[in-house]
């Protein structure tokens, strides 16, 4: 949270986190590589360089990419997303292996400069065939680069949340340029065309996933609530939350959390303050509201964060009718202090 900018602190769950990430990388590398062996014994240790860290960077991105809609449809996914950004960082050093190697073996023995080279040594940008599939790659690159970077929360308050998504939304273009530096680059290289099918299943798969946790979404924010009264809807029974969890409602566009702790309910807007993670989805930990993405925390009856913290969310009037549930989607400013309701 934000008071003031703290040095990372190591936990325990991240170290776990690391510990993981670097297993699968080590695994996939000695598999890749022991295959590759077995059936092309005649390769250069350049070019197992090179391939065995490209294939291993595009499986991190689509694991990377897959996370988000895989914790929208199941919440067993949520550990996977708490350090996702350090999964970012490591794909960026995995694919700048490859880039560098692929400079060095492709573009450092003519006149002209490695980069220079890069961008030079072909311009059939008017050919499918041939065209110049490294400079998309490079690109993809710069992304990962400024993504990378820029992952620190130190970054996400200097930025702003804003600032900082938007750039981070940039990986979806890196995506399409790494299909396109695949394709073309296979095309021109007839290495095997197995890689070409991996990745079309990779980008189903992705756009399959997308697609379904959106409409799921799309359905959520579309729920019709047909009673009215005095500016109160009904949206629920009390018996349909559970005790320390929340339920999310999207009325007049507005998205609402609704918990149930110590006999009591409290609405706070479902957006957290941090990287927009849905407050619904996270439960009540130690008192207070707490975001299942990266922990912030909120109190329910204000929606301030707990001292020295900052952050505050907007909270909203309730009331019951037996066991019905009833809320005033009009926010009260952000912190503002409501009783809540008793069930
Ligand atoms: C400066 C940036 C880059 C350069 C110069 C570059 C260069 C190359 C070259 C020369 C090949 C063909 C290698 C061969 O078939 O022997 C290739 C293929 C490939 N590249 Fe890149 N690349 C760059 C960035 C990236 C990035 C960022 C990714 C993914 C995150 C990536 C993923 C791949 C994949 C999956 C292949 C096909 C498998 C292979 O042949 O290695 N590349 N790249
Ligand atoms: S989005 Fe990061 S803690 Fe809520």
């Amino acid at each position: 949270m934000s008071t003031s900018y703290q040095a990372v602190g190591w936990n325990r769950q991240k170290k776990i986190y690391d510990w993981l990430i670097f297993g699968f990388c080590m695994m996939y590398l000695s598999i890749f590589c022991g295959l590759t062996l077995v059936f092309n014994p005649q390769i250069t240790f350049e070019t197992l360089l090179i391939r065995s860290s490209s294939t291993l960077a595009v499986l991190l991105l689509h694991i990377i990419l897959s996370i988000g809609p895989l914790c929208r449809i199941n919440k067993k996914f949520l550990p996977l997303l708490y350090n996702r950004r350090h999964l970012g960082v490591t794909m960026f050093c995995v694919a700048l292996v490859h880039g560098v190697f692929g400079i060095i073996q492709f573009h450092t023995l003519g006149n002209t400069g490695p980069l220079v080279s890069l961008f030079t040594s072909n311009t059939r940008y008017d050919s499918l065939a041939d065209f110049p599939f490294q400079a998309m790659g490079f690109f993809a690159l710069l992304i990962f680069f400024l993504m990378a970077i820029t992952s620190h929360d130190f970054w996400l308050h200097n930025l702003s949340p804003g600032v900082w998504k938007t750039l981070h939304m940039f990986v979806y273009l890196a995506y399409v340029l790494i299909i396109m530096h695949v394709m073309l680059g296979v095309i021109q290289y007839e290495t095997n065309p197995v890689f070409v099918l991996i990745l079309l299943i990779g980008a189903i798969t992705l756009i399959s996933l997308h697609l379904y946790a959106g409409s799921r979404e799309v359905k959520k924010d579309h729920i019709a609530f047909g009673l009215q009264k005095n500016g109160f809807v009904k949206v629920c029974s009390v018996n349909d939350i559970e005790n320390n969890r929340a339920k999310m409602f999207c009325v007049d566009k507005e998205r609402i959390a609704v918990f149930k702790t110590e006999g009591k309910l409290f609405a706070v807007n479902n957006v957290c303050k941090h990287q927009n993670g849905p407050l619904g989805e996270g439960k009540i930990v130690d008192g207070c509201i707490t975001c299942p993405w990266h922990g912030y925390q909120y109190l329910p009856n204000s929606g301030q964060s707990p001292p020295p913290f900052k952050e505050k969310v907007s909270t909203y009037d309730l009331r019951m009718e037996g066991t019905d549930v009833w809320l005033n989607p009009t926010p009260y400013a952000e912190g503002t202090e409501r009783p809540g309701v008793i069930y």
